[in-house]
Order: structure tokens, then C-alpha cells, then sequence
């Protein structure tokens, strides 16, 4: 696996193998990798001739009380990982490569409000333009053929379908599964921040979206009730809820009655990490 350290090299070697003919596909990750990201490494290596795996903590999609400075960065195990995998390059930019000018002076890509106010984006301002700049930023350097995100993050994998569509970019994005735990947690850099008790706790987050999953499956509509039973069993369990919402899987839009493809998309501080999971339904 080579290892890219700056925009020009990254640049030139990969338009060399694209002028050969060569399919590019690309997978940004913030590092501390787990089966999750490798699993779109799997699926990076079935769609193209080159594997990019981009590691980079990117400042902008941060809150101010978020965990910037403590996000856990293992930059050797991750890179021993992706050796395994056979990824051909590892792209590892710096804040000056990225942001010459400083974030708070950069220029910023933004996706419409309604995609990106809700869910995760209500209690996170500001966040998903984070990540649609910095994902724009590292596309302009990699322009991949083809591009990985996983469904865990769904409304960042639907915020970038949208970008990659709006500003006409030449890149096919896919979503991959979501991995996850024996117990059923989805697997997350931030569940190193979680006792083995806490781990076992935060596994009921995905045991109440299945319940309610086969609640909305048996023809319960009563969506709003549904939602107020999920919340208050996670309450009870401990959790403190940022959200939990059934939606429609097109525009995240709260679901109703006759909608056929939902989403139901939770997220939860359980201690100090907060969870996030979700489960896609369809009605016929
Ligand atoms: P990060 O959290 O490192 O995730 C990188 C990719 O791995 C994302 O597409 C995410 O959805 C996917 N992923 C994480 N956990 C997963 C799981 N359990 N199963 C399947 N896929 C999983 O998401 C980001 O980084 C950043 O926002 C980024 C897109 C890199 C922009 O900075």
C-alpha cells in the first residue's frame, strides 16, 4: 500500500492510473477503523481496479463541545489493516493540505436545509457542511470513479447522493450495509468510548428500532405512538435520546400513513459517546 501524503502526489499518481484506463474507487474514513469501514474497503475492491482509503479527522464537521481533539486516532493499526486489505493507496492530508486558508476562511459546500437540519443535523449545526466540504475537497483531489459510504450514517450518505447530484459531479456513490456487533450495536469509532456493561446497554438502541420495525411491519401506523414508546424504553434504559423518528427514506421527511419505504433513525448519549443506528423498512 502506498501512502499519499500531499495533494500533488495523490494528484499525479492517480491521473496516471486513470489515464490508463484504470476505475478508481474511493472510501474517506475519519480512521480508528473497525469492520464497518472495512467491509466498504470489500466493497470498494469489487467496483473498481484501485482502492483509495482517505484517514482524516476533519475539524469542520466538529462542534465546539464536540470530541475533536479526543477522537481516537491509531493511524499504525489502521494502516496495518488496510495493508491486509490490499488497498493499493492510503491518502492521509493534513489541516493545511485540506484547509490552506484556515477552516474558519475556507469555502464551504452546503446541502439544502431540509436534508440537512433534521435528524442529526437539528442538535448538530453546522455538520453536515462539514462533511459535504471536506467530502467535495477530498473528490476534487481522488476524483474517484466511484465512492463508499456506509448506511450507518444515512442522512450522510442521502446529504451526499444529493451534493454529488446538484453539483453534477461524475462520481457514483454506494451505500454499504451496516456492520455490526454480535449483541447487534452498530460497530463505531466512538464505541471505544463505552464500558463492556455500557456496550451491552447500547445494544437495546437496536433492539427497540427492530421491535418498532416490526410494530410499522404487522400495520401499526400510529407512528407518533410508536415514537413515544421507543423513547420512553430507551429513557428507561438509560439512554438520554437526541432523537428517534420514523421518516420516509427519500426526503427524511416524517413518515405517514400509506408511505411504503421508511426510515426509522435513532440517536442516543449513552454516558458520554452518543449512539446513532438505524433500520430501513419496506411495506409492500
Ligand atoms: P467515519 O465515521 O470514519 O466513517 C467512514 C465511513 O464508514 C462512513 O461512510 C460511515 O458511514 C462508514 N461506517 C461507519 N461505521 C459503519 C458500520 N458499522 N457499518 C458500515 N459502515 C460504517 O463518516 C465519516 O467518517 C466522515 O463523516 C467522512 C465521510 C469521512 C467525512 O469526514
Amino acid at each position: 500500500m502506498q501512502i499519499l501524503n500531499n495533494k500533488t502526489d495523490a494528484q499525479q499518481q492517480l491521473r496516471a492510473l486513470k489515464q490508463q484506463g484504470k476505475r478508481i474507487a474511493f472510501v474517506p474514513t475519519m480512521g480508528n477503523l473497525h469492520e464497518g469501514h472495512l467491509t466498504l474497503v470489500h466493497q470498494a475492491k469489487q467496483q473498481a481496479d484501485i482502492v483509495v482509503v482517505s484517514i482524516y479527522v476533519n475539524p469542520l464537521q466538529f462542534g465546539p463541545n464536540e470530541d475533536y481533539s479526543a477522537y481516537p486516532r491509531t493511524l499504525e493499526k489502521d494502516s496495518q489493516q488496510l495493508t491486509n486489505e490490499g488497498v493499493d493507496f492510503l491518502f492521509l492530508p493534513t489541516n493545511e493540505t485540506i484547509y490552506p486558508r484556515g477552516k474558519e476562511h475556507h469555502t464551504t459546500v452546503k446541502v439544502i436545509d431540509s436534508l440537512t437540519n433534521k435528524l442529526c443535523g437539528a442538535s448538530r449545526p453546522g455538520h453536515f457542511t462539514g462533511v459535504t466540504t471536506v467530502v467535495n475537497i477530498l473528490f476534487n483531489i481522488i476524483q474517484p470513479n466511484v465512492a463508499i459510504f456506509g448506511k450507518k450514517d444515512f442522512q450522510q450518505l442521502m446529504v451526499i447522493r444529493r451534493m454529488t447530484e446538484d453539483l453534477s459531479l461524475p462520481i457514483e456513490i454506494v451505500g454499504g450495509d451496516i456492520m455490526r456487533e454480535k449483541n447487534g450495536l452498530a460497530m463505531s469509532s466512538r464505541n471505544g468510548y463505552l464500558s463492556s456493561t455500557e456496550k451491552d446497554k447500547a445494544a437495546h438502541l437496536r433492539a427497540i428500532i427492530i421491535a418498532t420495525q416490526k410494530q410499522i411491519e404487522a400495520g401499526d401506523t400510529n407512528f407518533s405512538g410508536l415514537i413515544r414508546h421507543a423513547k420512553q424504553q430507551l429513557e428507561n434504559d438509560g439512554f438520554k435520546v437526541d432523537y428517534f423518528s420514523i421518516v420516509r427514506t427519500d426526503d427524511l421527511e416524517p413518515a405517514i400513513k400509506n408511505d411504503k419505504q421508511l426510515l426509522i433513525a435513532a440517536a442516543a448519549w449513552l454516558g458520554k459517546p452518543r449512539l446513532i443506528d438505524n433500520q430501513e423498512v419496506f411495506l409492500k
